[in-house]
């Protein structure tokens, strides 16, 4: 039996429709941005592998970093011992954090980072005796992941419906989603109304709001909704003129992928708590961090035992995914990722902006490593033109995944500008047919 005959007869594979699933792509190697098959293809890898790579697949110094880490110590417990990758990990995203951002909380992936910050606002408020802050305002698109929380926390979507009668409440309000404005405005003469909407929860129900959580400056799973900066620093100043926390949740944004090292430095705002992951290991490894300022940090210290937060995982700082973290820190200074991911970005808006004269396009957006393209009409997850469109492009040798009606381009940072140009002509074209 060949790999998909052997998966057919075993294995369950997320977000898909086994019955209806075509055969897998049997991956053997990865190198740079590309990935190859069993059967000899060379396929250009247009997804960072569920944006998480950023340096390339099976990156010589990320490999000898893991390799040595695992010469010294694999895995520990992470109560009651310490690691020197925890550490120093630790003491190098303090360097390159926000400021303010002192101290790292770890665990596992994406969703627990969110779950960890969810959990981490509601008991800041509990120690420091305001129980009552205990709900969540959060936005309309969200994604923050596929946990009970973090489905709470997302937009109601296909991919939460069937867990409705888990979920518990929060409240949301709108994105600056410009294309699909909810106020029905031009972003060329709005004054980004929609931040209204926030501040109307806010004084409705800022009274009982631990905190609020945002994708800052690029919504993803949701849509790939780019933000105006504006939009972000205004959610700063309501969150402080209404006394609620503000929780980032940079498991896409982090590391660089809207063109600074962090999202929401567009706007130079701190958040309360920091969510990271994906590219935090550059794809190798699964790690969460959730970050925090002394003064959140500083709500858990008490000699009542009652006020510790109470929050972990096995795989806690696991040692391996936190070497190739360090090793991938290094990589961003040796090789100036980050001018890097600006020429991509020149790069994206040059090859894109040109498909808004296309009939079915509706709108074009780009950010740092990010390339979007919306067509008009149906949208939504389940969109027939989405798998028909990925699958035109698989046959081309280039791997995306449109959310529906929306076809998004976030590759390596390390792709070549001849790789770029050459993936920007696939989409090109494919769109065009
Ligand atoms: C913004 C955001 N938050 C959280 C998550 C969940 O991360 P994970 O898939 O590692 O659980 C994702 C995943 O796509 C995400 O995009």
């Amino acid at each position: 039996m060949n790999l998909n005959e052997r998966d057919r007869a075993r294995v369950w594979h997320p977000y898909t429709q086994m019955l209806t699933q075509p055969p897998l792509l049997p991956i053997v190697r990865g190198e740079g941005v590309y990935l190859y098959t069993e059967d000899g293809r060379r396929i250009l890898d247009g997804i960072s592998s569920w944006w998480v790579n950023i340096h390339g697949h099976s990156h010589p110094k990320l490999n000898a970093a893991l390799a040595a880490q695992a010469q010294e110590i694999e895995h520990v417990i992470f109560a009651g011992c310490t690691h020197r990758p925890a550490v120093e990990l630790a003491e190098r995203l303090v360097e390159v954090m926000p400021p303010g951002l002192n101290r790292v909380f770890y665990s596992d992936n994406g969703s627990t980072a969110v779950e960890a910050a969810i959990k981490m606002a509601v008991q800041y408020w509990r120690n420091r005796g305001e129980p009552q802050h205990s709900g969540l305002i959060t936005l309309h698109h969200a994604y923050h992941g596929d946990t009970v929380g973090a489905m709470s926390a997302s937009e109601d979507s296909v991919f939460t419906r069937a867990f409705t009668p888990l979920l518990f409440p929060v409240e949301r309000a709108y994105a600056p989603y410009c294309y699909r404005c909810p106020l029905g405005l031009k972003r060329e003469t709005c004054g980004i109304d929609c931040l209204g909407d926030l501040e109307r929860c806010l004084e409705e129900h800022g009274e009982r709001t631990a905190a609020v959580l945002i994708e800052p400056m690029l919504q993803g799973a949701g849509g790939m909704i780019v933000w105006p900066a504006e939009f972000l620093g205004g959610v700063r100043r309501l969150c402080d003129r209404y006394g609620v926390l503000l929780i980032a949740d940079e498991v896409l944004t982090g590391f660089g992928r809207t063109g600074r090292m962090f999202a929401c430095e567009h706007a130079q705002v701190t958040p309360d708590i920091l969510c990271l992951s994906k590219a935090l290991t550059a794809g190798y490894l699964p790690l969460g961090v959730t970050a925090a300022t002394d003064a959140i940090y500083e709500a858990f210290l008490s000699t009542d035992r009652g006020q510790t937060f109470f929050h972990g995982h096995s795989y806690t700082a696991n040692p391996l995914a936190c070497a190739v973290a360090i090793a991938s820190l290094d990589l961003f200074r040796e090789n100036h990722v980050l001018a890097r991911v600006a020429r991509l970005e020149q790069q994206m808006r040059a090859g894109l902006e040109p498909l808004r004269s296309l009939p079915r396009v509706g709108d074009v957006r780009v950010i740092g490593g990010v390339g979007v393209v919306e067509l008009a009409g149906d949208s939504g997850y389940l969109a027939d033109i989405g798998t028909r469109l990925g699958a035109a492009f698989l046959e081309r040798n280039l791997l995306l995944r449109p959310l529906g009606n929306i076809v998004y381009f976030m590759p390596p940072y390390a792709i070549t500008d001849a790789e770029t140009q050459w993936a920007l002509a696939q989409i090109g074209d494919v769109l065009d047919s």
